[in-house]
């Protein structure tokens, strides 16, 4: 049966992500777009605030926008920490990243960890993209990162991952695993995330999960970007600004407004 929660839709799953996602590497990218483009910086499904605090410590004024109150409890409670001339560089906001307004223009918006995917109507994604053309400056840079569909994957229909274990917010194990479904005509995927841990007596239980999401190939990403006003300037396919190839892990897409 499937699980009835959305991921990040409740403090468990929130409190757990940073312990589950640890890896950095897409900083460095995020980064060096920041020092082109120049400042502020919007990240949109900004969550714990896994990018955005090394970018507001690297001298960036950056906003955060997230649809997850529980994501974002995480964040705050990360940016509490901070010193103040980063609390003071940094605004978290909650919201829909389909439809957002700020009084102020970014010079670089950008959407990580595949975030865009989680939009899974035509209507969410167009107006997700017309928001970032509203809202960047005439120079400024939208960046995009979206997972390369694996036609095995595809072709498998279901796919399951894990276990992958790790320490959990109180040092214990938890035992992470995925049910992956492809649906072929509807280019989504539906995933069935299970957590297995100790609970507060020690006894096992398990916390599980649905995600849902679209996915894109390189061809319906272009036309998007440009029917919503963008030239894409680049396509990557990792975060080591890789040309993007066929196996290439990514999809990077770093695109400027058309005048
Ligand atoms: C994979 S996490 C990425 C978090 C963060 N960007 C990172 O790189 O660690 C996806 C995030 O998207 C957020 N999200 C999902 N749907 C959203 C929406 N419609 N608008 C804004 N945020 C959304 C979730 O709450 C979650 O925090």
């Amino acid at each position: 049966m499937k699980p009835t929660v959305n991921l990040y839709g409740d403090e468990w799953s929130a409190e757990i992500y940073d312990y589950q996602v640890q890896s950095l590497e897409d900083l460095p990218l995020w980064q060096s777009l920041a020092e082109s483009a120049g400042g502020p910086v919007l990240e949109l499904a900004c969550g714990t605030g896994r990018l955005v605090l090394p970018l507001a410590r690297a001298g960036f004024c950056v906003t955060g926008l997230d649809a997850s109150r529980f994501m974002l409890a995480v964040a705050r409670r990360k940016l509490a920490q901070e010193d103040h001339e980063v609390r003071a560089r940094c605004r978290l906001v909650e919201g829909n990243m389909s439809g957002f307004t700020f009084e102020e223009g970014f010079d670089l918006i950008y959407v990580p960890a595949r975030s865009l995917q989680i939009l899974l109507t035509r209507d969410e994604q167009r107006s997700c993209l017309e928001c970032c053309a509203r809202h960047l400056l005439p120079e400024g840079l939208l960046a995009i990162d979206v997972f390369n569909p694996m036609l095995s994957k595809l072709q498998a229909r279901r796919v399951e991952e894990g276990p992958d274990e790790f320490s959990g917010t109180d040092g214990t194990p938890v035992k992470w695993s995925a049910v992956t479904e492809y649906d072929l005509a509807a280019h989504r995927l539906s995933s069935a995330w299970r957590y297995g841990h100790g609970n507060a007596g020690g006894a096992a239980a398990a916390n599980e999960y649905s995600l849902e999401m679209r996915y894109f190939f390189r061809f319906e990403m272009e036309w998007m970007l440009e029917a919503c006003g963008f030239a894409v300037e680049a396509l990557y396919g990792n975060f080591d600004r890789s040309e993007f190839a066929a196996d290439s892990p990514e999809m990077i897409f770093v695109a400027r407004k058309t005048p």
